[in-house]
């Protein structure tokens, strides 16, 4: 198979080249699929530089997501010629992953593509989309409704960001989008935020231990600063969906967000995701949240320049859903 390969050299250097490998033996229940798209997430740049919170083992094929057409199959779920979608578990981290024509992947992992989505679509929303769906989600859960005000989503440009405001902004949400690019502010506006702000909206400079409460609610891809000054300006009530760490992973807050202003704090995991969720958000995504215009925020990619990419998105200047034409 053709892949993408992480390899460390005698010297401890993470190197990186397009090879061809043997495509690893099938155990019970794995599934072989020849994959026509993978996707671009913040945690494939960090497999792809070996970042050892990511990779263990090395050599290394990065890519949380997947889709393609299954070539094998020893599992009575799956049969050749079907289309399925790989995303999160271990894949790209554990195992290898997307970055590659070939994927063996077990058949637990699989959700079949659902009526609805293209190929290219359902890696356009891939982990990213997927994460953002469940941040979507644990709002709608908490109570939110479209009336309540403002919802605030940091990282804006970003996979999540970019896709969470695209689904907030189809569910009829009053979005305020932040960003730290000044030149993608009416592309923002394009996606769906009503509002498009600076980073130092959300700087962490502020040490009160509570803002005005400007917001209904807020889903922030950054953590750190971010993280804690967006629970400081969320309304009595409301609820915060937390999914990233691009800011920082320390949390510094007090507990009047949660204590005076009754703030519920989510966490968003998608790698372990139950798999009837799982299974509900895709049919979500591919029909009553299925975004018209979702293509607005692919950029396409091949698999010979995601070395500049992996460069890019590392440094916060990536906007949009990379998508990876395997075959290109
Ligand atoms: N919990 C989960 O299961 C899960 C799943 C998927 C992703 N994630 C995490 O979610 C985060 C976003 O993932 P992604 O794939 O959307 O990444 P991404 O495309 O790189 O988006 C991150 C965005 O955050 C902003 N940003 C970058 N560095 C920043 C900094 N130092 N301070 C403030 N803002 C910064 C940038 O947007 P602006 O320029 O617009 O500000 C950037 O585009 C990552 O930490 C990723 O690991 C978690």
């Amino acid at each position: 198979m053709n892949c993408f390969l992480v390899e460390k050299t005698e010297t401890d250097d993470v190197r990186t080249r397009l090879a061809t490998v043997a495509i690893p033996e099938l155990k019970e229940g794995d599934v072989l699929i020849n994959v026509k798209f993978s996707s671009l997430n913040y945690k494939d740049a960090m497999a792809a530089t070996g970042h050892p919170g990511i990779v263990r083992n090395f050599p290394h094929v990065p890519g949380v997501d997947a889709v393609g057409v299954v070539l094998e199959s020893r599992d009575s779920r799956y049969s050749i010629g079907d289309e399925v979608i790989a995303t999160g578990h271990e894949l790209g981290v554990e195992r290898w992953g997307g970055w590659s024509s070939h994927l063996v992947a077990p058949a637990d992992w699989l959700v079949p593509i659902p009526n609805g989505l293209t190929p290219a679509e359902t890696m356009t929303i891939g982990t990213a989309g997927f994460t953002a769906a469940q941040s979507v989600q644990a709002l709608l859960k908490h109570g939110c409704k479209a009336e309540d005000g403002q919802v605030i989503v940091s990282g804006a440009t970003g996979g999540v960001g970019s896709l969470s405001i695209m689904l907030l902004a189809k569910l009829g949400f009053d979005v305020l989008a932040v960003t730290g690019k000044l030149d993608r502010h009416d592309w923002l506006r394009e996606l769906g935020a009503n509002e498009v702000v600076g980073r130092d909206a959300l700087s962490g400079n502020e040490k009160r231990p509570l803002l005005k409460g400007e917001f209904a609610a807020g889903i922030d891809t950054v953590g750190g600063p971010v993280l804690a000054t967006m629970l400081k300006k969320i309304q009595h009530r409301g609820c915060v969906a937390c999914c990233g760490v691009v800011g920082g992973a320390d949390l510094s807050t007090t507990v009047y967000p949660f204590i005076l202003r009754g703030i519920a704090l989510y966490g968003i995991d998608s790698a372990w995701c139950p798999d009837d969720i799982r299974a509900d958000l895709w049919r979500k995504l591919a029909t009553d949240w299925k975004l018209d215009d979702l293509l607005e925020s692919k950029v396409d990619l091949s698999l010979t320049t995601m070395n500049e990419s992996v460069e890019q998105i590392l440094a916060g200047k990536f906007s949009g859903r990379g998508v990876i034409h395997i075959d290109k």
